[in-house]
C-alpha cells in the first residue's frame, strides 16, 4: 500500500494535532453526555479521538476524506475493538446528510462546509446547524499567539484561515454558541506534536530510502519543518467547548 507523510506522521502519534489526548477527553467529558449520545468526530486522521469518543460511552461516527489517512483510521478501530463506524467522505457531504447530533468533534480540518476556506464563523454556523439544540462543539485549530508576519500566514492560510484566541471565541459567539471552556495548549506539548511527526517521517525516510514514496514524504517533510520552525513563535493550538 501507497503511504504519505500525514500517514507516517499520524501513525505514531495519539493525536494528530498540537493537543494531549487527556485534554480533548477532559473537554468531553465536561459536556456531560449521556451513553449512547450521537456523536461524529470531523476529519478524524488516525482515528484515536474517535476511539476515545467511544471509550466514553458515545455512539460514534467517524469521517474522513483522505482514503490513505481512512485506512489508517479502519485499522485502528479493528486493533482498538470499538464501535465507531467510519464515513470516507467530506465532511459537507457525510455531515450535510447525518441526523441532528449531540457532539461533533472537529478537530484541524479544512473546508468543513464544503465551502473552500470558510471563515471561522462561517465554518462554526454551518456546524452549528448540524447540531440538535443544547449540542456540543468541540472545536480545535491553529491559533494565531502573536501577530504572524504576512507571507507566513499567506503560506500557512493557503488552505484554511485561522484567528487568533479572541478571533475563535468571537466567531463561535457570532455562529451563536456559547464558549463553555477552552484552552490554547502549552507551547511544550505543540513542539512535542511537532517533533513528533518530524521524528517519525525522518525514521521513516532513513529506513526507506529508495521508496518511490520518499521524495513526496521528505518534500512534505522538509515544508512542515520550515513552516513550523519560522513560525514557533507565532503558532498554537487553541481548542473551544462550544454549546449551541
Ligand atoms: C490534522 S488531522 C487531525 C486528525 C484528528 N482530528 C486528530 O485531531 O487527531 C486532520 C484530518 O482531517 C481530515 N480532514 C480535514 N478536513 C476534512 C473534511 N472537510 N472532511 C473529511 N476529512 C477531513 C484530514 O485528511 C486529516 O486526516
Amino acid at each position: 500500500m501507497t503511504t504519505t507523510y500525514n500517514r507516517i506522521a499520524y501513525e505514531v502519534l495519539d493525536v494528530c494535532n498540537g493537543v494531549e489526548m487527556a485534554t480533548i477527553e477532559g473537554a468531553i467529558a465536561r459536556a456531560g453526555l449521556p451513553a449512547g449520545a450521537l456523536a461524529v468526530d470531523v476529519g478524524t486522521g488516525n482515528a484515536g479521538v474517535a476511539i476515545a469518543m467511544a471509550r466514553a460511552g458515545l455512539t460514534v461516527t467517524a469521517i474522513e476524506y483522505d482514503p490513505v489517512m481512512a485506512e489508517l483510521a479502519r485499522e485502528r478501530i479493528a486493533a482498538a475493538g470499538v464501535d465507531v463506524r467510519l464515513e470516507v467522505g467530506a465532511s459537507a457531504e457525510v455531515l450535510g446528510a447525518a441526523e441532528p447530533l449531540d457532539l461533533i468533534v472537529a478537530l484541524g480540518t479544512t473546508n468543513v462546509n464544503g465551502e473552500g476556506r470558510p471563515t471561522p464563523e462561517a465554518a462554526m454556523t454551518w456546524l452549528k446547524g448540524r447540531l440538535k439544540p443544547g449540542g456540543w462543539l468541540l472545536w480545535g485549530d491553529l491559533v494565531w499567539i502573536a501577530e504572524s508576519p504576512a507571507p507566513l500566514r499567506q503560506i500557512t492560510e493557503a488552505v484554511n484561515l485561522y484567528t487568533d484566541d479572541a478571533g475563535w471565541k468571537a466567531a463561535a459567539k457570532a455562529a451563536g454558541f456559547e464558549v463553555v471552556w477552552s484552552e490554547v495548549s502549552a507551547q511544550a506539548v505543540f513542539d512535542a506534536y511537532v517533533a513528533g511527526a518530524d521524528g517519525a517521517a525522518r525514521a521513516w525516510l532513513d529506513a526507506h530510502p529508495d521508496a518511490p514514496e520518499a521524495e513526496a514524504v521528505r518534500g512534505n517533510a522538509d515544508r512542515v519543518k520550515m513552516i513550523m520552525e519560522f513560525g514557533r513563535p507565532f503558532i498554537g493550538f487553541g481548542l473551544y467547548l462550544l454549546r449551541r
